[in-house]
């Protein structure tokens, strides 16, 4: 046991960060408790990254810093999906209230790059949209101790691969233990395959976050779904609740 089983960061009082959906904070006592990591996960197309930019909305309305780490869409492209829904982050983004960064897996250096990152920019919101591609970058160990990622150095290297769900635990441990030692409240996302009862891609995931919301499609009754499936230090239902997405996002109905 590392500490990172353990709980979220101590908080003294009970401070919440509002999610951003109608009607969630409800559910949440307020919202998702702060400095805690909530794992947002769900089939393709579930509504995650929606989730994520409500997160954000709400963080630039009450003046917090927020950051946004992308794996999955370059930066204009999300933005231009963000427009297209409602959500106008490019004031926030030129008044340097919120800095969207593109998560490249390729540059070996990349969790050394969120670190900084996330160290420097006394930031009260950080999302990770999602963690699967950084989970499933292989490590290397080189000869000296030093991780390199294969496309980047292989060929340079004298290289000793590490088992994929070894190197899937080194990240998410990194990752997570980032996120956990700085003072923000955090989300991650991650793709559930369709038909999958897990509760993340990795499987790993679901035991190292404070809280997790599962977004679900029925896509015979044509119907969205999102449940509270854990949030420490909150009493919550357990109980699937409708969901709609439309002009402003998702909404509880
Ligand atoms: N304006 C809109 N009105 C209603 N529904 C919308 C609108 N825009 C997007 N959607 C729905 O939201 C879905 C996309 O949501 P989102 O991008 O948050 O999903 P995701 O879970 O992040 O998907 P992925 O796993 O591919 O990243 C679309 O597939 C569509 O069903
Ligand atoms: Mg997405």
């Amino acid at each position: 046991m590392d500490g990172l089983e353990s709980g979220m960061k101590l908080d003294a009082g009970d401070n919440r960060a509002n999610t951003g959906i109608n009607g969630l904070d409800d559910l949440l006592n307020g919202g998702f408790p702060s400095g805690s990591i909530t794992l947002v996960s769900g089939t393709p197309g579930s509504g995650k990254t929606i989730v994520c930019f409500q997160y954000i909305e709400a963080g630039i309305k009450n003046g917090e810093n927020c950051l946004y780490l992308t794996s999955d869409e370059p930066v204009p492209h999300l933005l231009n999906d963000a427009r297209k829904l409602g959500f106008d982050f490019q004031s926030a983004v030129d008044n340097e209230q919120l800095k969207f960064m593109y998560l490249d897996i390729d540059r070996h250096n990349i969790h050394k790059e969120m670190e900084e990152e996330i160290k420097t920019g006394k930031y009260d919101r950080v999302v990770v949209d999602s963690l699967s591609p950084l989970t499933e970058t292989p490590i290397w160990m080189v000869n000296n101790g030093n991780e390199v990622i294969p496309s980047s150095n292989s060929m340079t290297t004298t290289t000793l691969p590490i088992d994929s769900i070894q190197a899937t635990r080194i990240h998410l441990r990194r990752l997570i233990g980032i996120l956990k030692e700085d003072k923000c409240t955090a989300m991650v996302t991650t793709e559930i395959p369709e038909g999958s009862r897990d509760l993340s891609r990795d499987s790993i995931s679901e035991f190292l976050v404070d809280g997790i919301l599962v977004l679900d499609l029925d896509t015979t009754m044509d119907r969205r779904k999102m449940t509270i499936r854990k949030m420490r230090g909150t009493k919550h239902t357990l109980k699937p609740h409708e969901i709609s997405i439309g002009e402003r996002g998702i909404s509880l109905l």
